[in-house]
């Protein structure tokens, strides 16, 4: 029996039934998830340096295959890349220079290429039916995607404000098996705001992609997959539908990585691409921590935090301030959920600085949640009773095929996700802002324009939203993996 269970039974006395509804469980320990433990020899902590993705500016070329990578010093994992790396390479786009990705697929299994947190094209946008398919793959889809062979060309219009997006994998029913063993990487849109901030750059400015992994023996990836070929059979072993986690923290696909920095500011954007695991991430001995951005890019005003709470799915940019470190400190990133490691940085020494943080970063609409339209409510929830395939939305498992809410372009709409369990909520097209929580004001890590919001147990949150630009078939979904795989996720039809 797993951890969060054992203490899920302990916890029972004291932890309340969610108001959300029968058959709702609340783990205190913060997670739904079950851990799995690895059975590889582990390296210490701090000991792999951070590594930083190559950079692809623009149009590009992305040739997905496998690829055996050292993850974990002195052994070999075989992994599904974008361009034989993991994390796959960082696009980087200018706002309003469209930016056309080819895919190649030389993978054993499909894949659907989701860009998250872009505006864009329905066709364009990875639909979990819109498949890219594998030379020789033989395909009967139930669901009459749109699919392809072998290449494609994504086109992404990049007309949306700077921010750290993603893009990974959205297969129909093994989202979380593809993104797990390697399918993830940075897409940045830069822009001239952005830009004329005195914000760090270049080899000050980071982008840290946090994952969770196990490992077996032999430096292969452990995951519960029911068809380990990832060709037929969707889903995972039972006791794991909660979610997976790992035992190995990997920062950019390395596992607890060290970072040397010179003590000045440097800017990170913290990215949660883990399948199901949430961080709280503490930095110790205490370090500036101001939040500039988030997933819609940067905030109108920086927030100073204390630390970054982060489900799957979400980016916080932040800049850090190692100044007043002296050299040799060692700043150790630990996640407050369980005490674990996730890296560190080395302070080098004393260098010249010429950055800050300005007073305002950005100017931009506050939603009003008094000029709204209409409300909508979407309730993620567990089917009582089942083990597999039992994540719902609204008590209905995700159908492709059928439109759960046609929703107008331009009419500013609330949106009130509720939640039995932990559910990062995450909706395509167009991002959000987080008007309240359980009717309160938002939280500490709420702020700016969102994609993801993380939902706790026996929670709800409104959040207001408006689609703008492109009609067509899109997702709201829960961005911990295995609850999309297993069903929790709608169709809305923008019109
Ligand atoms: Cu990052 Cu629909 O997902
Ligand atoms: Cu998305
Ligand atoms: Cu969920």
């Amino acid at each position: 029996m797993s951890l969060s269970r054992r203490g899920f039974l302990g916890a029972m006395g004291l932890t309340a039934i969610g108001a959300a509804g029968v058959g709702a469980v609340v783990f205190p320990s913060g997670e739904t998830a079950e851990l799995l433990r690895s059975r590889a020899s582990l390296p210490e902590p701090f000991r792999v340096p951070l590594p930083i993705p190559a950079m692809l500016e623009g149009d590009c070329e992305i040739i997905q295959r496998v690829a055996d990578l050292e993850i974990l010093p002195g052994l070999r994992t075989s992994m599904l890349t974008y361009g034989g790396t993991f994390p796959g390479p960082t696009i980087v786009s200018r706002r309003g220079t469209r930016t056309v990705v080819t895919h190649r697929n030389e993978l054993p299994v499909p894949t659907a290429v989701h860009l998250h947190g872009g505006h864009v094209p329905a066709d364009q946008d990875g639909y979990p039916t819109d498949m890219l398919l594998p030379a020789g793959w033989d395909h009967h889809s139930a669901h009459g995607g749109a699919v392809t062979r072998v290449t494609r060309e994504y086109v992404y219009p990049c007309d949306q404000r700077a921010a750290t997006l993603w893009y990974h994998d959205h297969r129909m029913d093994f989202a979380g098996p593809q993104v797990y063993r390697g399918l993830a990487g940075f897409h940045l849109i830069t822009d001239d705001e952005e830009d004329a901030l005195p914000l760090p750059k270049g080899d000050r400015d980071l982008p840290l992609m946090i994952t969770d992994r196990a490992f077996d023996a032999d430096g292969s990836l452990r995951y519960p997959s029911l068809d380990s070929t990832l060709r037929q059979v969707p889903g995972v072993d039972p006791d794991f539908a909660e979610g997976v986690l790992g035992d190995v923290v990997l920062v950019n696909g390395a596992p607890w990585p060290v970072h040397e920095v010179d003590a000045v500011r440097h800017r990170l954007r913290l990215l949660n691409a883990s399948n199901a695991r949430r961080y709280r991430l503490e930095f110790d001995p205490p370090t500036s921590l101001v939040q500039i951005g988030s997933d819609g890019g940067l905030l109108d005003r920086p927030r100073p935090l204390d630390d970054v709470v982060m489900a799957p799915g979400e980016r916080f940019d932040v800049v850090v301030d190692f100044a007043a470190h002296s050299p040799g400190t060692e700043v150790t990133v630990r996640n407050g959920l369980d005490g674990g490691p996730v890296m560190r940085f080395r302070v080098r020494g004393k260098a010249s600085d010429d950055t800050r943080v300005p007073e305002t970063l950005s100017r931009y609409e506050r939603l009003d949640p008094a000029a709204t339209v209409r409300t909508r409510v979407w309730r993620f929830s567990r089917k009582s009773g089942t083990k597999s395939h039992s994540w719902r939305i609204n008590g209905e498992p995700f159908d492709p095929d059928r439109v759960d809410a046609a929703v107008p372009l331009g009419e500013l709409e609330i949106w009130r996700f509720v939640s039995d369990l932990h559910h990062p909520v995450h909706v395509h097209l167009d991002p959000f802002q987080v008007v309240a929580r359980r009717g309160h004001a938002p939280g500490p890590y709420d702020g700016g324009w969102k994609d993801t919001v993380d939902i706790g147990p026996a929670d709800y949150v409104d959040v207001a939203v408006r689609f703008t630009g492109h009609k067509g078939q899109y997702l709201v979904h829960c961005h911990n993996l295995e609850h999309e795989d297993m069903a929790m996720m709608a169709r809305f039809d923008t019109t």
